[in-house]
């Protein structure tokens, strides 16, 4: 099978290039990321990430014949040679398929993704009805991949003031979260021409997203919140 694969280490001084590579695929070969194993053996200079090869880790997002995905969830039966590897767009490339992650980390830490609640713990949980425990269904699935926040026009074009679909995801899954008590804080922190309003509903996040999660609805249910609040 033909693969076309991004090339680039920045310590050889030479420009970013489109690597051609023929391999022979055993019938256990079935996931993107077992071809990638195997190209590595044929070629141990190809840089990428992995790690759980589950969908779990989100290590392997990469971009695949123009679309963002995991390569270990990915089935060669549904590619068409040649397959196009490219690194997620819009992040810095540090070698091959691997990408500087930290502006989306950091776009991630601003939202504060952790429960906040100054009450004394009660002895055993906090507690929840199923029907608010199953606000949280969509959003907490969430593995940290960034094929959503990559394949988004505002998170490219402003990464450092946008805070992306997958920061927006988590910024509503602690308000929605009816143990978490910091409710106009996370709102006040996202009510911004920039951070919150530059998601012009697209929906490439959706399109992308390997866990099959909603960032839109969830960043229009925010959006909601910031409009009831001001009437
Ligand atoms: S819907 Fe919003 S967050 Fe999702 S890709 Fe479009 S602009 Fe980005
Ligand atoms: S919302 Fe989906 S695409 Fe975005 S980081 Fe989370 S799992 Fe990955
Ligand atoms: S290797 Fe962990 S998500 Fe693919």
């Amino acid at each position: 099978m033909r693969f076309s694969i991004y090339r680039y280490d920045p310590e050889s001084g030479a420009r970013p290039r489109m690597q051609d590579y023929d391999v022979k695929l055993e019938p256990a070969d079935r996931m993107l990321l077992d071809a990638l194993v195997r190209i590595k053996i044929q070629d141990d200079t190809l840089a990428f990430r992995r790690s759980c090869r589950e969908g779990v880790c989100g290590s392997d997002a990469m971009n695949i014949s123009g679309k963002n995905g995991l390569a270990c969830i990915t089935r060669m039966a549904d590619l068409r040679e040649p397959v196009v590897i490219r690194p997620l767009p819009g992040l810095p490339v540090i070698r091959d398929l691997i990408v500087d992650m930290s502006q989306f980390f950091k776009q991630y830490h601003s939202v504060k993704p952790y429960l906040i609640n100054n009450e004394p713990p009660p002895e055993k949980e906090r507690l929840q009805s199923p029907e608010q425990r199953e606000e949280l269904n969509g959003l907490y699935e969430c593995i940290l991949c960034a094929c959503c926040s990559t394949a988004c026009p505002s998170f490219w074009w402003n990464p450092d003031k946008f805070v992306g679909p997958a920061g927006l995801l988590q910024a509503y899954r602690f308000i929605a979260d009816t143990r978490d008590q910091a409710i106009n804080e996370r709102l006040d922190n996202l009510e911004d021409p920039y951070r919150l309003f530059r998601c012009h509903s697209i929906m490439n996040c959706v399109d992308v997203c390997p866990k099959g999660l909603n960032p839109t609805l969830a960043i229009g249910k925010i959006k909601e919140l910031l409009v009831k609040r001001t009437v």
